[in-house]
């Protein structure tokens, strides 16, 4: 029998709390298919480790984890810590060097929960971002010089490659390809970001030629977001730049009922480096060790890791057994109006795997 060795960071704020119930029910799952094991290593990184040694992972961290078929992580952020040293000494430290430049984003109104979206029924919304993960703003590129000093001056470049950009545009076009209504929506801002997005048109509509099935079309960013909140039904699969889609999902998450439930997936396509899940959510220190994290987001993400290792099956398993448990208002937490905890939608959504028949 296959076992899959899995690196489980759960990081910051309520990262442990959803880490450890994503962990149980991938357990759970495994015990129902009986097709596979799951072995996790648990890696206790993030905001404490940096209290105590002065850096958020050890040196050799990702030497560690490198040969796991994939990553869980929670969140990374600490109140007493800047959130560029966290960000960039644990998550960034990870997906940047593991090459995860694919990184994906479903989102869709699960049964029983609520769209603040006026008219918008659970198939009306149905997307998945594709957010370019390896440069772009996120490159950090750049420097501050006479710090401190009344002329201080600081850049940040966007610094986006012909390589990169192709990459994840042939990733977007593939996956549009793969889902029903093969359709594509390219972000952009070429009105205003007039040479790399320029050539990031340039680099969609050259690409755009190997898919002739594929039906695409160019949003500017500001304008994305009205289509997003005023014809939900016409978008698709959506590939934007690393900040672009970093503002756009949040607003998707938000679109389709809660932040609590929304998954991503940093993909190194290739897999020359193991890819890692994440909820998005991040540590939500208001919240932290009150047991009400909704888990949710770490279960599907879970369902996106599964898929990624090829166990389709039990991914279907454990997507069917979040939708019975979403679908009910019982298991509904705080951030959906309701009142369970988070150990409750944990043991409803195992229930349901171990009661749910092929
Ligand atoms: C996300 C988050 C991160 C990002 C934060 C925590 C730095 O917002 O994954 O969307 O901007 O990449
Ligand atoms: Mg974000």
């Amino acid at each position: 029998m296959k076992t899959y060795r899995i690196a489980a960071i759960p990081g910051d704020g309520i990262g442990g709390e959803v880490i450890s119930a994503g962990v149980e029910v991938l357990q759970a799952l495994a015990q129902r298919e009986g097709r596979f094991g799951v072995t996790v290593d648990t890696f206790d990184w993030g905001g404490e480790y940096y209290k105590a040694h002065g850096r958020m992972m050890p040196e050799n961290g990702r030497d560690l984890i490198r040969h796991h078929n994939a990553i869980l992580f929670g969140s990374a952020g600490h109140p007493e810590i800047p959130d560029h040293v966290t960000l960039w000494g644990l998550r960034l430290a990870i997906c940047q060097p593991f090459d995860q430049y694919a990184n994906v984003r479903p989102t869709r109104v699960l049964p029983g929960i609520t769209s603040p979206l006026r008219n918008v029924a659970g198939g009306e919304l149905d997307w998945v971002i594709v957010r370019e993960n390896s440069e772009g703003e996120y490159a950090g590129v750049g420097g501050r010089v006479h710090q401190g000093l009344p002329i201080e001056a600081a850049t940040d470049v966007s610094m986006f490659t012909r390589a990169g950009v192709e990459r994840i545009m042939r990733f977007a076009f593939r996956l549009a390809q793969s889902r029903p209504r093969k359709l594509l929506t390219v972000v952009t801002k070429s009105n205003a970001q007039r040479h790399a997005m320029v050539m990031w048109d340039e680099i969609a509509t050259a690409v755009a030629a190997e898919f002739p099935d594929v039906a695409w079309d160019k949003m500017l960013v500001d304008a994305m977001t009205v289509r997003m909140v005023m014809k939900p039904q016409t978008l698709d699969t959506i590939v934007a730049t690393n900040l672009h889609a970093d503002i756009l999902s949040d607003l998707a998450a938000a679109l389709a009922g809660s932040l609590g439930i929304a998954p991503t997936a940093n993909i190194n396509p290739e897999g020359a480096f193991p890819s890692m899940f994440e909820p998005i959510h991040g540590s939500a220190f208001d919240i932290t060790g009150k047991g009400i994290a909704n888990p949710i987001g770490t279960f599907w993400s879970s369902v996106m890791l599964l898929d990624h290792l090829g166990e389709a099956a039990a991914a279907r398993r454990l997507m069917a057994a979040i939708e019975r448990v979403t679908g009910d208002t019982r298991f509904h937490t705080p951030d959906l109006g309701g009142r369970a905890r988070t150990a409750d939608v944990t043991a409803a959504v195992i229930d349901a795997i171990q009661g749910a028949n092929d």
